[in-house]
């Protein structure tokens, strides 16, 4: 009558399927996207301490630039300079680089649920890819 077999496999691959999922995040592995960087050359700082503290930096910019008119970032780890800017375009602005937003901010923000609402003021960039 019926094939105990199949309907164990059957059930086995079903449970496997639906569970999936959670093993995935078994063993400590968090499956964070990985922001495409469209752009060589350095960053404001090394990616490591952008991607714990870039919140800062902006926070840090927007207070400096708007309270004491201080336009110019040193990088503390390369010495290089960059204009203090989230969004201007043609100069080194967070997005001139990472002109691919979607991609990159948006990748890292819609998983970790955050939604910063600078783009209600600051143009956000045209993807180019
Ligand atoms: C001159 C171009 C340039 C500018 C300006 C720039 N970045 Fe970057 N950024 C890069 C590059 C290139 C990388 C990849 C560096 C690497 O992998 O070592 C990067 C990496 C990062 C990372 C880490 C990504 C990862 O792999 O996890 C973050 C976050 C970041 N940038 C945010 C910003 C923010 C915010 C600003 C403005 C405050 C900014 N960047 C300005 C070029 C730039
Ligand atoms: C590697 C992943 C990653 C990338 C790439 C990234 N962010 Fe973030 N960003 C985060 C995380 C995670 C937080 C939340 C941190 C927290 O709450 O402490 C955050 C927070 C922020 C905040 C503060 C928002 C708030 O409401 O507190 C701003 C502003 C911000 N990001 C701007 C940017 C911009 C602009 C870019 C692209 C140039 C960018 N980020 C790229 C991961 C990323
Ligand atoms: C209500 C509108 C508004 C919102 C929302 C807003 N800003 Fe701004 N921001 C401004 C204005 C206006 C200036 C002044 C522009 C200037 O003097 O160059 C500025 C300047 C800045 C600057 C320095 C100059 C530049 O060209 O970028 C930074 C950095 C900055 N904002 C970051 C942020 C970040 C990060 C957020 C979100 C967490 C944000 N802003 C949200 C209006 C806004």
């Amino acid at each position: 009558m019926y094939d105990a077999g199949k309907i164990i496999t059957g059930l086995v691959i079903f449970v496997g399927i639906v569970t999936y999922p959670i093993w995935g995040s078994l063993g400590g592995s968090v499956n964070m996207p990985e922001p495409v960087v469209n752009k060589s050359g350095t960053c404001v700082e090394s990616a490591e301490y952008m991607r714990a503290n870039h919140m800062q930096i902006l926070d840090e910019w927007r207070d400096s630039v708007v309270r004491d008119n201080d336009r110019v970032y040193t990088s503390q780890q390369y010495g290089t300079k960059f204009d203090k800017s989230l969004s201007t375009t043609g100069k080194t602005s967070c997005t001139s680089c990472h002109s691919n937003k979607e991609e990159f901010c948006d990748a890292c923000h819609d998983y970790t649920a955050v939604a910063p609402y600078c783009w209600e003021c600051h143009i956000e960039p045209k993807e180019e890819i």
